[in-house]
């Protein structure tokens, strides 16, 4: 078997659990579904929720110098012009004009020069049809209000970072902040990707978790290497696998329109090595563009110094859906035990959509009633779910696929001494402990 069919064999199972336990659905699949759009279900939205909280904590609470916003997705459009996505937020694409596909300009699959005769479109097959290629920006348009010229045109956000520059001194006065100090974002921004594809990896809207830290000019490059460091810790310490990880540097052809230096943090994802998240030296490009534009003073006053600068911003942007499908590819592993094969999502306990299953052993004899009790008691502080179908191994099972840390069973000695089974799901030893101590022990182990 080819390596990359292999390896898309391992995405199509991902896919296919993702789909089984609830974890993400094509967007308005009963229509046929719409193209690179998804949807979260029920255990999907709880690890996605449970990644954005980890970082929100890591960035905002547990550090002073860092504020949280949540700016509107809908900005005065006159930011993108000042921001360069107007103009510069564009990939080169190429039109067939027989069958009307388009593409990127550098899909492999293109052959011949496009424009000149020898072209050859890889869709239809046709010589000739395939124009030079043209800048398409990547900003998706809507309008405001009840009319709809030019004039009522405005943008899906395509990056969070926007809404914090125009917000930076709102932020600074408000917290009593001073320079170097962050403010970090959570929220949706929108792409019309040409190509987009590989499951959540590039979707036309996902969600951003980015971080901007204003510092003065010639401490960039030192905050630089201290982002860099730090994010790649936060990452390791969602459980991936450091041997998948790696930093990959912007060569001058990469570097964005606002870079002067940028690291994009890979995943080895069953498809090759991609980013999930970059750190960007973003130097004072956007607020002095933003000044300029505004014609509103965007420069800081250093006390101690007396002196006046427009603050160079290191930025940390990481893709909330990425980071999910990096965490989800990582835990996916396939096992044999007791003579068969079982699907388990490894997931960092504190990650999981859930904590604990509970189950009783079989439906009677008091097991049910002591089961239940159990649960309404666990689920005052942790989300856990409770399953009476089946034998108790199918219901293992599909635990392990929703990466369960633990499962509870109530059998016949419990409704004697108060006590019940808690299997590990990796290493599948079974421990009995009283019921009265089960918050206590799910909480130790939840920790990290
Ligand atoms: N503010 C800087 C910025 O937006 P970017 O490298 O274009 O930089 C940052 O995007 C992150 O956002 C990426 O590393 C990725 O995780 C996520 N992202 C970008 N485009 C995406 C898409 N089409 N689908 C899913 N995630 C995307």
């Amino acid at each position: 078997m080819a390596a990359t069919e292999k390896l898309d064999k391992v995405m199509e199972k991902l896919v296919s659990l993702a789909k089984r336990r609830g974890f993400v659905f094509q967007s308005s699949e009963i229509y046929g579904g719409l193209g690179s759009v998804w949807d979260y279900g029920p255990l999907g939205v709880e690890l996605k929720k449970n990644i954005k909280e980890r970082w929100w904590r890591s960035m905002v609470h547990e550090r002073e110098d860092i504020e949280g916003l949540d700016a509107a997705i809908l900005m005065d459009p006159k930011v993108w012009e000042a921001s360069g996505h107007v103009s510069g937020f564009t990939d080169p694409l190429i039109d067939c004009k027989q069958c009307k596909h388009r593409f990127r300009a550098d899909d492999p699959r293109l052959k011949g020069t496009p424009g000149a005769p020898d072209s050859q479109c890889p869709v239809c097959g046709n010589k000739g049809t395939l124009t030079v290629a043209r800048q398409f920006n990547l900003m998706f348009k809507t309008f405001m209000g009840p009319v709809e010229d030019s004039a009522a045109v405005i943008y899906l956000r395509p990056e969070t970072a926007q809404g914090i520059y125009v917000n930076y001194l709102n932020v600074l006065q408000a917290s009593r902040q001073k320079i170097p100090f962050g403010v970090a974002q959570i929220g949706k921004a929108f792409r019309n990707e040409i190509t987009p594809g590989n499951f959540t990896f590039r979707t036309r809207e996902f969600e951003q978790m980015e971080m901007q830290f204003f510092v003065k000019p010639g401490a960039d490059g030192e905050w630089f290497e201290f982002w860099k460091a730090e994010r790649m810790k936060w990452v390791r310490g969602l459980g991936v696998r450091a041997e998948k990880l790696r930093f990959h540097q912007h060569g001058p052809g990469e570097l964005a329109h606002y870079a002067k230096d940028a690291y994009d943090i890979e995943y080895e994802f069953p498809f090759g090595w991609n980013e999930f998240e970059g750190i960007h030296n973003r130097t004072d490009f956007d607020l002095s563009r933003h000044q300029a534009a505004s014609g509103k003073k965007l420069d800081y006053l250093e006390q101690a110094t007396n002196e006046r600068f427009i603050p160079y911003v290191v930025e940390t942007s990481a893709g909330a859906d990425r980071t999910t499908l990096v965490v989800l590819a990582d835990a996916y592993r396939e096992e044999e035990v007791e003579g068969e094969t079982r699907v388990v999502l490894k997931l960092l306990p504190s990650l999981a959509p859930l904590k604990a299953a509970v189950f009783p052993l079989v439906n009677k004899d008091g097991m049910p009633e002591l089961a239940r009790t159990i649960f309404d008691d666990l689920r005052k502080t942790y989300n856990v779910f409770y399953d009476d179908g089946g034998s108790i191994g199918r219901r293992y099972r599909r635990q392990d696929e929703a990466g369960t840390p633990f499962g509870i069973t109530i059998d016949g000695q419990s409704t004697q001494d108060q006590t019940v089974t808690v299997r590990d799901r990796d290493t599948l030893r079974q421990e009995r402990i009283a019921a009265a101590q089960l918050v206590g022990y799910l909480a130790a182990q939840l920790k990290g």
